[in-house]
């Protein structure tokens, strides 16, 4: 076992080596992510390798059916509040973190968090993690099927913030509207990302 991983480049080469056994409708996701948050990095003048490398580790466990989820979150100690049982596709992303800390020794806090948090979003988020989140909800996939978000694409190109609060205050009207649970951080998010849009 080599020593900790800290390097972004070499981080995404992992990632996207650990992404090649994943479906396949899965890989081009994470491609088309990793290609959007590129571009989004050149946009805002971001770090180019620490978007690719979350973009890249991000929806490594995206695949597993929710009693997965729960088993493997317990086995790389994740913690499941009730906000998760309610909802354990919103694991997905901390567990990806975890296991990437453990299994393959990344060492990289910024890219780790961005990881972990690409569901809910985070009120502390780098740029460049909101850069990833927002190029993950703007997968032009999603957009086709859900063409409102065009103008959560049209804002990326100006502000990250005004864009990224606008995304969840989508997301959590859609999900109030059907009586469904909002998860804390999403809406501490939307406040923190509303607070800091132009
Ligand atoms: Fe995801
Ligand atoms: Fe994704």
């Amino acid at each position: 076992m080599s020593g900790a991983l800290s390097d972004p480049a070499a981080i995404r080469d992992r990632f996207a080596e650990a992404m090649s056994d994943r479906p396949e409708k899965l890989q081009k996701h994470v491609k088309r992510v990793e290609r959007g948050a590129l571009r989004l990095a050149a946009v805002h003048e971001l770090d180019r390798d620490i978007c690719a490398a979350a973009a890249a580790g991000h929806d490594l466990f995206r695949h597993c059916k929710d009693a997965e989820l729960i088993a493997l979150s317990r086995h790389y100690r994740v913690p499941i509040t009730e906000d998760e049982e309610a909802a354990p596709i919103v694991l997905h992303g901390p567990l990806a973190a975890a296991y990437a800390r453990e299994t393959m020794s990344v060492d990289h806090d910024e890219i780790l968090t961005s990881i972990a948090f690409h569901t809910t979003a985070h009120p502390e988020f780098s740029l460049e993690a909101l850069a990833v989140f927002i190029a993950d909800k703007i997968d032009p996939r999603k957009v086709q099927r859900d063409p409102g978000l065009a103008a959560v694409a049209a804002a990326a190109d100006h502000d990250l913030y005004a864009a990224a609060a606008m995304f969840l205050e989508r997301r959590l009207t859609s999900q109030l509207n059907s009586g469904q649970a909002l998860h804390p951080l999403a809406v501490a998010s939307r406040n923190a990302f509303l607070r800091r849009a132009q």
